[in-house]
């Protein structure tokens, strides 16, 4: 390797052979569809809660032709709990697109793979280099930490030329050698997930300390430099729990768009009195309210508030909805704190 940059992949590569994680079960395989799989899956999520998940999927849908047959709520339903659920819309567009657009292969380049639904540049890069050894550059939060760490690079990212500049530096950076670029890609991303740490990065440990401008410099928390930040908003629901005399609830597939499009949940409601006004005259004073609880989302806190009542099953008709007994509530895709819900009963 020559140039100024030449110790940043070498140093990454090695570092993997001894330190990477390398026994995961989407791990050591070329399969695109199963690389494609993990990667969707760990976006935003932890290894730890991907691991069940990802086996349940592949038992019930072992290659693209079988998710793409599936039907959006089976899908939906597998992935009741993952969080995110655009992952699992595009994830179904995206098998079936492969299907019809591709014969049921994967294109086999970076390029390629990032007009299919749900694959942006980075996921794109990172399934190519897995599977076929591209030289393409990944670039999730975890990696900007970090190059903009190791590069000092203190321009802001929230401008998209700072954002352009560092994918151009991620591409030089990479490994001469396509056949290291396996390595490379699952070690950048390991030393972002497990060593360089948004607030408390390990620099001891750290396979990049002795070529770190950040270190150097005594302030890997400057970087990245985020000026512009999503800011987070705050917003209470009021859920309605429905049950008839068999004990059966009453759920809405959500409308698109929207957080939970595609899942069944309760009524939602943004106003206890709406929730009210949505009832029977004679079922508004048997509400029972529940505790109010947190669920937090990427930019919004969510403060659902559960109201309970019990109801004949012909006093509700609403579009959308419809009475669902216990048996049946696992097959269905429900977001977490709905399932939550009604597993307290
Ligand atoms: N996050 C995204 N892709 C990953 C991978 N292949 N291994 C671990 N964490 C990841």
């Amino acid at each position: 390797m020559t140039g100024p940059d030449a110790g940043i992949a070498g140093r990454v590569v090695r570092w993997h052979a001894s330190h990477g994680r390398s026994s995961l079960p989407w791990q050591n395989t070329r399969d695109p569809y199963r690389v494609w799989l993990s990667e969707i899956m760990l976006q935003q999520t932890q290894v730890s809660t991907v691991l069940g998940y990802y086996q349940r999927f592949l038992d019930r849908f072992p290659d693209v032709a079988r998710l793409a047959a599936a039907s959006l709520d089976d899908v939906l339903a597998l992935w009741s709990g993952l969080g995110y659920y655009s992952r699992a819309r595009n994830l179904h567009a995206c098998a079936r697109a492969v299907v019809q657009e591709h014969g049921g292969c994967f294109p086999a380049s970076a390029a390629q793979l990032e007009k299919l639904p749900g694959i942006g540049r980075s996921t794109a890069a990172a399934i190519a280099a897995f599977c076929w050894d591209e030289r393409a550059a990944i670039l999730d939060g975890n990696v900007k930490r970090v190059l903009t760490r190791v590069l000092a690079f203190g321009d802001d990212l929230s401008q998209p030329a700072a954002e352009r500049a560092l994918w151009k530096r991620a591409t030089e950076l990479l490994p001469q050698e396509p056949a290291d670029m396996p390595a490379y890609t699952q070690a950048m991303m390991d030393v972002g997930a497990t060593v360089c740490l948004a607030r408390n990065p390990s620099c001891l440990i750290c396979p990049l300390a002795p070529v770190c401008e950040a270190r150097k410099l005594q302030t890997p928390l400057a970087f990245p430099v985020k000026t512009r930040k999503t800011r987070r908003t705050a917003q209470s629901l009021w859920l309605l729990r429905a049950q008839d005399r068999q004990g059966s609830i009453w759920l809405e597939k959500r409308p698109t768009p929207g957080v939970w499009a595609g899942l069944y949940c309760l009524p939602v409601f943004d106003s206890r009195e709406a929730l009210a006004a949505a009832l029977p005259a004679r079922a508004r004073d048997k509400l029972q309210d529940g505790p109010a609880f947190l669920h937090v989302l990427t930019h919004k806190d969510l403060y659902l508030h559960p109201v309970t009542v019990d109801l004949a099953t012909s006093a509700l008709d609403r579009p959308e909805g419809q009475w669902f007994g216990s048996g049946q509530w696992p097959r269905l895709g429900l977001p977490a704190p709905v399932r939550k819900l009604l597993a307290e009963g």
